[in-house]
């Protein structure tokens, strides 16, 4: 598919107000997507386990206009006016445009909340922006009714990667492959698609537990952090590492190989860390307790033999990934050894999930 797919005819019907509802969830990488070209077109493929209990939920409320003017929205958190949000959403609005020409038609309320703390350090674009694409999608559904499933989840994810790259990732579950690759048919760059290939029944409910490590700003957002894979010395081989990576993992979650899975993923979660650490400027978003983490998840595996590993996002929290049938031990390891590193003992249990829901 190209861009231009996503560009619609006229519109078949007339819609003069109402409300949408979705609850998107947020999702975490395992193969990492970090650089980018112009329009959160990746530099590399990424895979990720949809999540389940961290997700965002947006009401769309939207009513016509006598005269088409500039866009013309507000954004509300948890009930709250939100004026700090109206750049983000007006530069999504700016560039999904010409995909949705009906934005400026109408006056538009977003009202959202997340299920994880605000300030939590989790980031909440993917799941956010998600969600708000999805409410778009369902009012360009009632303005166009004959869309098929298919196009409109393609769609909202192509939106979402707009917003926010990884935000296409949210849309379904449980595991999504975003970005061009040889490896899995039907793959693109524009937007995510189900892995579709043969999973392991050891990858079913697959646990994320989230250590909130450290809840504070990030000292470098990662729209910062892609920029600086530009003419980074390491990012040729970096991206040429994703494509193995990825071909690799296809045989993992066939087998259900365990000790593959984690080694995998580990060293996919350093190497993003080992490309902001010898990028110019160089930053380091781990911290201490990060290194603590690490290192007992390290020893308690070798002692155990239990299958836990980690993944680290673009900040210092920490995901400890771990198998469903392990997790009664698993868990007992994170509350005695691990919540002790965390910003008051706080982390997130989570799982792999199925994607976004409208609500009524
Ligand atoms: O979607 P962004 O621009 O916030 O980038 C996300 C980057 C990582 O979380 C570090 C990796 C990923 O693939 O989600």
């Amino acid at each position: 598919m190209t861009e231009q797919q996503f560009i619609p005819q006229a519109y078949a019907n007339h819609v003069s107000s109402g409300t949408v509802s979705w609850e998107s969830p947020s999702n975490i990488a395992l193969i990492k997507y970090w650089g980018k070209k112009k329009d959160q077109i990746p530099e590399n493929p990424s895979i990720s386990f949809t999540l389940n209990a961290c997700k965002t939920t947006t009401v769309l409320s939207y009513s016509k206009k006598e005269t088409i003017s500039d866009f013309d929205f507000e954004v509300y958190l948890d009930g709250e006016r939100k004026p700090d949000f109206q750049p983000k959403i007006k530069t999504f609005f700016e560039r999904v445009f010409v995909y949705l020409p009906f934005l400026k038609q109408y006056k538009f309320k977003i009202e959202t909340s997340n299920t994880f703390p605000h300030s939590s350090g989790i980031a909440s674009s993917a799941s956010g922006m998600s969600a708000l694409a999805l409410c778009l999608m369902s009012l360009e559904q009632q303005l166009q009714p004959e869309m098929t499933t298919a196009f409109f989840n393609k769609k909202a994810s192509f939106l979402s990667r707009l917003g926010s790259g990884s935000a296409c990732r949210s849309i379904e579950g449980d595991i999504i492959v975003w970005g061009d690759n040889e490896t899995v048919k039907g793959s693109s760059d524009l937007f995510g698609v189900k892995y579709p290939y043969a999973v392991h029944d050891n990858f079913k409910g697959y646990q994320d537990t989230i250590l909130l490590v450290d809840k504070g700003e990030k000292q470098v957002s990662s729209t910062v952090g892609h920029n600086l894979m530009h003419g980074h010395p390491f990012a040729q081989q970096r991206f040429a590492q994703a494509h193995e990576n990825l071909s690799d993992l296809k045989p993992i979650l066939e087998s259900g190989d365990l000790d593959s899975f984690i080694a995998l993923i580990e060293r996919e979660a350093l190497t993003l860390h080992a490309m902001m650490m010898t990028s110019m400027p160089y930053f380091i978003l781990m911290k201490p307790n990060t290194l603590e983490v690490i290192n007992k998840i390290w020893a308690f595996r070798k002692a155990t033999s239990l299958h836990v590993g980690f993944t680290l996002d673009a900040g210092a929290n920490v995901h400890v990934l771990y198998p469903k049938t392990e997790a009664k031990s698993i868990l007992e390891f994170i509350k005695t050894e691990l919540a002790i590193h965390c910003q008051n003992g706080q982390f997130i249990c989570d799982e792999i999930g199925f994607g976004a829901k409208q609500l009524q």
